[in-house]
């Protein structure tokens, strides 16, 4: 696509707006990819859950876009899209089912602080510039992602323990 010149504010809130959404549909492929790559149900269950939620929260973006007259322009996030491609690596060199679940966990730890530096970012901007209701509809979409982090990180510390467990009973 042509880029179109970008010259105010507001155009630059659409654009990482826009790219937040394309972060969104990269993701929702993530974790629907990642759900193949893992047993463990619990975070199999996080995952698909996460992946419906990611759904919203695109649709959530595109209200805010369509409050301003705008839609979400057809850019790629490339930080998110080299996430996915990153976990696709490891996926693809032969991994234990260990080594792959915790690429899996790490990879989506590192997804959810990508969009809540970009989903905290745009609350505090649509709050100044006085978009009330925009900043709702991002501020969900933020709990979201923090709710996730935590879920995240809870199954990673278990991962890790059992890691350092199997470490030391190879080890002695
Ligand atoms: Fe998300």
């Amino acid at each position: 696509m042509p880029s179109m010149p970008m010259t105010t504010p507001q155009d630059l809130f659409v654009h990482e707006l826009s790219d937040l959404h394309s972060g969104e549909g990269i993701i929702v492929q993530m974790l629907g990819e990642a759900q193949a790559l893992v047993q463990n149900p619990q975070l199999k269950q996080g995952l698909a859950k996460h992946q419906q939620e990611s759904e919203q929260q695109a649709k959530n973006i595109e209200q805010v876009l369509q409050m301003m007259g705008q839609q979400a322009h057809p850019i790629t996030c490339h930080a998110a899209e080299g996430l996915r491609q990153s976990l696709q690596e490891v996926a693809q060199s032969q991994p234990s089912p260990e080594v792959l679940e915790g690429a899996v966990v790490a990879g989506a730890i590192k997804s959810e602080h990508l969009e809540i530096a970009g989903y905290t970012h745009l609350v505090k901007k649509a709050q100044a510039m006085g978009q009330t209701e925009a900043a709702q509809l991002l501020q969900q979409n933020l709990q979201q992602e923090q709710d996730m982090l935590q879920q995240l990180e809870t199954i990673s510390d278990q991962l890790t323990q059992q890691m350092a467990a199997m470490a030391g009973a190879s080890a002695s």
